[in-house]
């Protein structure tokens, strides 16, 4: 593992976290989360209800985090027995994972009656955000009493991560299962990242299109998505509202972003006018297929023995990025356009000249072998002043630099 691969992993590198644990059977995922939030770089004090001792032992969570678990607000071991300033106080967040419906009825009520619920009552809210992954059954989840209280603690300054759906512990089906860890650590680093594009909405595309011949075969290309998946993360991570167009790829979703899936070329110019009839921000990272068969065979093309080989029709695809760089949501300065050039040679000239043709303010090219595929990649912003490299890194730290370059080139007062 190289250092670039280190920097990528250390998302969390200087921060402390109080992991708050209450009773639930989710508990087994907050060791999980534990070791993500440590190999991420932070400190992690954990802190368990008695109620979540019955779930997992404090030893487990003590060896996960590498420091002794807090338990009582009696803890002896505070030279001022005041754990729950000291603990409050040290803090660059609180995450209470899983959050029990009765505890998140204390913290509605302000009850102080035990270490974590005082703590969270004590904490400077103006600089120790309090983020809560509930976990509970279905019918607890939905009741009126649990949906009230967390309007309530949202109004009160908390920040409800919401629930996963699925098959529960108790054998029934539906809401109310805690969020995995990988999607916990992810809404952790989301909570630090500056939040340059709040209000903004943006549309993003990625990966490659799928042009079918017939029903079984089609021409696309080597796109994994990577770097487009990565912009729509680090622009949700900003604060903006994303809708990420993808052609087929394996790839997760970035947590809180909208996705519509698309095949072709055509499929995608629809669903990005679509989401970009509203949006601010369009940025086309998709490697679409420039041309596609001019008609597709209802049937599988099959071959007759004849020893005959097809021959085969295109048409031009539409060009997505010049037909919303033209639109009159651009024109008019309300959608700002980013388009990605991959290249083999000659960056610079072919990146500038992709600019001019295509209309925008801001073209980022990439070397196409270099980055396909790849978990980093260098990126050459190109404007109307000029040039900037971002040098090789991974593809995450460059959406997120790119991300805050796109936020700076904003007319004022867009969002
Ligand atoms: O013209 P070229 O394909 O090199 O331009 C690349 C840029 O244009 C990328 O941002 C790509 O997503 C976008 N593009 C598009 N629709 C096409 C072809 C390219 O949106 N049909």
């Amino acid at each position: 593992m190289g250092l670039i691969h280190c920097r990528f992993m250390q998302d969390l590198a200087g921060k402390h976290i109080v992991l708050g644990l209450t009773g639930g059977i989710a508990c087994y995922k907050s060791a999980e989360l534990c070791r993500l939030l440590v190999k991420a770089g932070a400190t992690v004090q954990v802190v368990m209800t008695e109620a979540a001792a019955q779930f997992m032992t404090p030893v487990t969570m003590q060896a996960l985090s590498g420091r002794p678990v807090y338990q009582s607000q009696w803890d002896v071991r505070e030279p001022n027995n005041m754990p729950h300033i000291n603990l409050s106080r040290e803090a660059d967040a609180i995450v209470l994972a899983p959050a029990s419906a009765d505890f998140i009825a204390r913290l509605v009520q302000g009850r102080s009656d035990e270490l974590l619920s005082l703590l969270c009552l004590a904490r400077p809210a103006e600089r120790v955000p309090l983020l809560i992954a509930p976990a509970m059954n279905r019918e607890m989840w939905v009741h009126p009493a649990t949906q009230r209280n967390l309007r309530q603690v949202d109004a009160d300054g908390a920040r409800v991560l919401g629930v996963g759906s699925g098959w529960q512990a108790c054998g029934e089906t539906g809401d109310g299962r805690m969020l995995e860890p990988q999607q916990l650590l992810e809404e952790i680093v989301a909570q630090f990242q500056p939040k340059t594009l709040a209000g903004q909405r943006v549309v993003v595309t990625a990966g490659p299109t799928f042009e079918a011949l017939d029903p079984i075969r089609g021409i696309t290309n080597h796109s994994s998505g990577k770097m487009g998946f990565a912009i729509a993360r680090a622009a949700r991570e900003a604060g903006a509202d994303v809708t990420l167009v993808a052609g087929p790829v394996h790839l997760p979703t970035p947590r809180g972003v909208v996705r519509i899936d698309v095949q072709s070329a055509q499929q995608m110019l629809q669903a990005s006018l679509q989401a970009a009839q509203s949006a601010s921000i369009f940025i086309a990272t998709a490697a679409v297929a420039d041309w596609r068969p001019a008609s597709q065979s209802e049937h599988k093309i099959k071959k007759d023995g004849s020893g005959q080989v097809p021959v085969l029709h295109f048409v031009e695809n539409p060009d997505i990025l010049l037909a919303l760089a033209q639109g009159e949501r651009a024109r008019s300065g309300k959608l700002f356009c980013v388009g990605f050039a991959a290249e083999s040679e000659n960056l610079v000239a072919h990146a500038r000249a992709k600019r001019e043709r295509k209309g925008i303010p801001l073209l980022v090219g990439n070397i196409g072998p270099l980055t396909f595929g790849q978990d980093d990649n260098s990126l050459l912003l190109v404007d109307a002043k000029g040039e900037r490299e971002l040098p090789r890194a991974p593809k995450l730290a460059l959406a997120r630099e790119l991300v805050t370059e796109i936020a700076a080139r904003l007319p004022a007062g867009s969002a």
